[in-house]
């Protein structure tokens, strides 16, 4: 039975996770290297729940509950306590590799692995492992709290059990979950991706401006976001990695990142996150 959640990386997938699980009365761990990225979200979670006590979602005793389920660490030996352990650190296999080894030595034997990777195959991440039939992908939609969807993806090893055990904990957060299988990019990547991707030739090959094509997308085809703010908001890094994995993965030319993806992220421009993407933000 899953009482104590760890979840790794505090950045804007994991700190959304947190809150989520918090919010649906588990006792959560969040975790990240970085001790300002813990801080960062510690202030985002407090202010979307202050927000839903405004809006009467919430009661302020509910909100300070959820908050005391939270706890902050920057050491991965909290991992020891955790019956379920989640990671959304940064979208990269031999991190996430390396990562998922260490877990493996410090958690309990029963202690279920998820990844949130966006595209990443959970087969080979499991394969870093003792425990491959208890390791599976479970992966939210940004803005987390917002989003309903999580995509489930089996690994090649996922165990029918695992399955089950993380179904119905999409369940008790009140989302929907679909089930994918281990192919680069799952579903929500492999579909989204290439539209974000083919925005960027679009801007690149002097097509339409980066407005423009927003625009085209958000009052021709009703998508609430345009492609290219909608890429600042996710993070070009996280779309540039996804798009690599997709290329590499299937081999086809038709997911060759576009060079100014590329060059975007060689410049830092990461978007909303750093300030500057397609769009400048403060
Ligand atoms: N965390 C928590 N709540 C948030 C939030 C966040 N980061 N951002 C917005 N919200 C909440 C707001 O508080 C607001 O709720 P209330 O008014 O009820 O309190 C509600 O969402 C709507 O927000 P706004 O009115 O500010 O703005 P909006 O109507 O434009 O909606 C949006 C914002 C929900 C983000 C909307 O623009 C949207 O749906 N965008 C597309 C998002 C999307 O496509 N996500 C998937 C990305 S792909 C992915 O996640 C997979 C991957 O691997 C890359
Ligand atoms: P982010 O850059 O906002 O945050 C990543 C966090 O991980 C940072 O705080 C960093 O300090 C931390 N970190 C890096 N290495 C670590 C380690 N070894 N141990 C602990 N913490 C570490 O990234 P994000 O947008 O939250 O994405 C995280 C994951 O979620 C990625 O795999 C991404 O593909 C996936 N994802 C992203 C989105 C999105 O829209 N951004 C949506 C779904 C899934």
């Amino acid at each position: 039975m899953i009482k104590q959640i760890m979840v790794i990386g505090a950045g804007q997938m994991g700190s959304g996770i947190a809150q989520v699980f918090a919010q649906a009365k588990y006792e959560v761990i969040l975790n990240d290297v970085n001790e300002k990225a813990l801080e960062k979200a510690k202030t985002n979670i407090e202010k979307h729940l202050v927000r839903s006590v405004e809006k009467g979602r919430m009661t302020e005793a509910d909100k300070q509950a959820t908050l005391e389920r939270l706890k902050l660490s920057t050491k991965l030996d909290s991992a020891r306590e955790s019956d379920f352990i989640i990671e959304a650190i940064v979208e990269n296999l031999e991190i996430k590799t390396e990562l998922f080894k260490q877990l493996d030595a410090i958690a309990k034997d029963h202690a279920i692995f998820a990844s949130n990777t966006s595209s990443i195959s959970i087969t080979e991440l499991a394969a870093a492992t003792k425990r491959p039939e208890q390791v599976i992908g479970m992966h939210f939609m940004n803005p987390v709290p917002v989003m309903k969807l999580v995509e489930i993806i089996r690994g090649l090893q996922t165990s029918d059990e695992t399955y089950q055990v993380i179904e119905t904990l999409t369940e008790k957060l009140a989302k929907v979950s679909v089930e994918a299988n281990d192919f680069p990019g799952f579903v929500a990547n492999r579909v989204l991706m290439p539209l974000i991707n083919e925005a960027v030739y679009a801007v690149y090959e002097g097509v339409s401006s980066i407005e423009d094509v927003d625009t085209v997308m958000k009052l021709g085809m009703n998508h609430p976001m345009g492609p290219l703010e909608l890429a600042d908001f996710i993070g070009l890094d996280t779309c540039l990695s996804i798009m690599e994995v997709l290329h590499d993965g299937l081999g086809d030319s038709k997911y060759r990142p576009c060079p100014l993806l590329k060059q975007y992220v060689q410049a830092g421009w990461y978007g909303k996150k750093t300030g500057k993407g397609f769009y400048e933000y403060k």
